[in-house]
């Protein structure tokens, strides 16, 4: 349901019906992790942002931190959700009038075995995962087909571009999110709307503190060239990038930004092994500007 609280909703309309002279940017599961960046991002280049999560205390509290109440909207809302969905993107014109890009960022994982994950679990991460950005896709799609403008980026997952234990139910929903991706940037392109994808490796968040295993861990930093974990402010810039018209001929595409996981097969532990030279990279750089 979408909270009545003023902070989390947008019960107040300020300038209801009139269109925001700024760009506005709606980021799913935008109350932490990837999509606090993006959102943030979104913010320090001259848009106003919508946070839309599940989680209404970790988003008031972002709310709050960002101390933006002009330019900045949480909304408390599921995405798997059609009413909830239809919903956020009334609240949205309401109160701009507009919405020029959108993040399908909002996802949920579990790891488990094949012969052991439950109809219950795939369908709830299919459910957030992949119906979340089919119903959002849709319902901010169709203000940006009006405004004959916008951009669409779904945050996929290496998990989507190669199989791997434990993942039947998230990496299916990412494979997924991929071809959702080339389904909505094929008609959604008539109207001058562009939809691409992001498929992030390991990313440093509370998801991954969740599911990365000290072993799985270690293979991914055994197994990615730079030898590290990405940062969200990494995903973030490479989504505002497809957001932006810098990108204004990418459309339909799919990114790996992975650190060189999709790139290499076998030989990358033996080699480092061998070569005492080579050192894992270490932090990332400094992406606050
Ligand atoms: N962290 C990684 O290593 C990694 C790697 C590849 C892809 N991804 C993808 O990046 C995205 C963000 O991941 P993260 O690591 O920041 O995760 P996270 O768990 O830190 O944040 C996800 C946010 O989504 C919200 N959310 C969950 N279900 C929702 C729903 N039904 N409706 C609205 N909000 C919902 C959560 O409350 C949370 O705030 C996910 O799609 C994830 O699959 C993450």
């Amino acid at each position: 349901m979408l909270q009545a609280d003023p902070h989390l909703s947008c019960t107040m309309m300020v300038g209801m019906n009139t269109k925001s002279p700024t760009p506005v940017a709606v980021v799913t599961g935008g109350a932490r992790g990837i999509g606090l960046a993006v959102g943030q991002w979104f913010l320090e280049h001259g848009h106003r942002i919508v946070l839309i999560d599940t989680d209404a205390d970790t988003l008031r509290q972002t709310v709050d931190h960002l101390a933006r109440s002009d330019d900045v909207m949480g909304l408390h809302a599921d995405v798997s959700k059609p009413e909830q969905v239809e919903s956020a993107a009334q609240q949205v014109m309401a109160r701009w009038g507009r919405a020029d890009a959108l993040v399908n960022n909002a996802g949920v994982a579990v790891f488990k075995p094949v012969l052991e994950t439950t109809f219950e679990e795939w369908r709830y991460v299919l459910g957030t995962n992949l119906d979340g950005a089919f119903l959002c896709s849709q319902a901010f799609g169709r203000i940006m087909a009006k405004q004959k403008s916008g951009a669409i980026v779904n945050i996929a997952s290496i998990s989507g571009l190669r199989a791997s234990t434990l993942r039947v139910a998230y990496g299916t929903s990412k494979a997924a999110i991929i071809h959702l991706t080339k389904q909505y940037a094929a008609e959604l392109g008539n109207y001058g709307v562009r939809v691409n994808a992001v498929c992030p490796g390991p990313v440093e968040t509370e998801m991954a503190k969740l599911v990365h295993s000290v072993a799985i861990r270690s293979d991914y930093i055994d197994t990615i060239p730079l030898g590290r974990y990405g940062s969200p402010q990494e995903m973030a810039q490479t989504v505002g990038f497809l957001c932006s018209s810098q990108a204004s001929y990418i459309n339909g595409q799919f990114l790996a930004v992975d650190g060189g996981f999709d790139a290499s097969g076998v030989g990358l532990p033996t080699l480092r092994r061998n070569d005492p030279e080579i050192r894992h990279v270490g932090q990332p750089p400094d992406s606050s500007h």
